[in-house]
């Protein structure tokens, strides 16, 4: 009997994937980019045990049993991992042992945070443990049949996802842009907004994106190679202002697009309406972009934001988004005690600026997750019996 335990990361497209343009081996239509986040606040850990006792493939996620020869995406994810270990000529376990697959996410599903990107990097990155076959790009093209954009989850910092032009989708993998060390004061806060409405998911609403939307080839053709080419400069030159308009405008696209879709696809909300005002008011005041929000297929806010820059923003969201609760249930993931909220806002030309903010009902936001750039999966046990 041989098991793994693995952890992998979740990461945030700051330029988005949306449209396949082959549905089965989950090639996208364009380019994306995305920040991988620390693991301590937000992931997806997986213990995978194989045996010989083993009757059957199994799967459990968050405790539950799920179908696991039902699941194609599962399935093609093991086939590939095993054909990798064929051609690695890896022959650690064999391949006709059966494996058992428990999978846990460190957060709330119903946060609605990218919780297949870390699953299907953690399953497919487990898996490569397990049969000891090297992590590199090629194991990229196993993790994007799983979820497309958990292939971009098997790296830390920022990665690009290159499209492809292969019909066969060899060329359609993840490469690190820069790792994470090269911008650590680049954080993200989510506000996590108070609402439960259940939406189109990412698959159904692209696919029905691409069969009516006449604005999403433009994008895909002129908008997104341009884009991304801007935001790898701005990064290599942690040029935040630049990297903020760059995603803020790609987040709009993308929900353009959405509601371009028919029948349309409406992930935002009228919250997720006033955290953008309140972004672009904020950024205003300060003279330059200190905020960049991005949202993903439903109404939570993403910010990226410099560390530096933390105290003052959180004054700000607290200011234009009034909550009841104080209590730490409500700021979670990096404490914000110690960056001194309190000190940097004595500055009173700042506090006068921040009267002018519109000031929005209580309790619009339920609670709000602190964390920052991350590395990518790592394996964290491996035992033999
Ligand atoms: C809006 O990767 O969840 O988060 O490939 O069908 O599993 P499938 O879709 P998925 O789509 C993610 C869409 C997005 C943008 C992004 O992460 O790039």
């Amino acid at each position: 009997m041989f098991s793994v335990t693995c952890v992998a990361p979740v990461n945030i497209a700051l330029i988005k994937y949306w449209g396949k343009r082959n549905e089965d081996l989950i090639l996208p239509i364009n380019d994306s980019v995305s920040m991988t986040l620390r693991t301590d606040e937000l992931c997806a850990k997986t213990t995978i045990t194989a045996s010989e006792s083993f009757y059957s493939n199994k799967m459990w996620l968050n405790g539950e049993e799920v179908p696991f020869e039902e699941n194609t995406r599962i399935l093609r994810c093991l086939n590939e991992v095993h054909r990798l270990a064929i051609c690695a000529g890896s022959q650690k376990i064999p391949l006709s042992w059966k494996i058992h697959v428990k999978s846990f996410n460190n957060f709330p599903t119903a946060a609605g945070l990218a919780s297949s990107a870390a699953g299907y990097a953690c399953l497919v990155y487990s898996l490569a443990c397990l049969y000891g076959i090297p992590v590199n790009d090629q194991l990229t093209t196993v993790a994007r049949q799983g979820s497309g954009s958990a292939c971009r989850s098997l790296y830390g910092g920022f990665v690009q996802w290159h499209r492809g032009n292969l019909d066969s989708g060899c060329d359609s993998v993840a490469k690190q842009v820069v790792s994470s060390n090269f911008w650590p004061n680049m954080h993200l806060i989510i506000l996590v907004v108070n609402d439960q409405r259940k939406n189109t998911g990412s698959t159904l609403g692209m696919q029905r994106s691409v069969q009516t939307s006449q604005l999403i080839q433009h994008r895909a053709d002129k908008v997104v190679p341009e884009r991304v080419n801007q935001l790898k400069t701005a990064i290599h030159k942690h040029d935040f202002d630049t990297f903020a308009k760059i995603t803020m405008k790609d987040s709009n696209q993308f929900h353009a697009i959405a509601m371009d879709t028919y029948p349309p696809c409406i992930y935002m909300n009228e919250t997720s309406h006033s955290i953008v005002s309140f972004v672009h008011d904020f950024n205003e005041l300060m003279g330059s972009s200190l905020i960049a929000y991005t949202f993903d297929a439903g109404p939570n806010a993403c910010l990226y934001v410099l560390e530096e820059n933390i105290p003052k923003i959180i004054y700000a969201i607290n200011k234009a988004f009034p909550n009841d609760e104080e209590s730490a249930d409500y700021l979670r993931g990096i404490p914000l005690s110690n960056l001194d909220i309190k000190l940097k806002t004595k500055d009173n030309s700042f506090r006068e600026k921040m009267e002018l903010l519109k000031i929005q009902q209580k309790n619009k936001l339920k609670y709000i997750i602190h964390t920052k750039v991350g590395e990518g999966p790592r394996l964290l046990r491996a035992n033999a019996r």
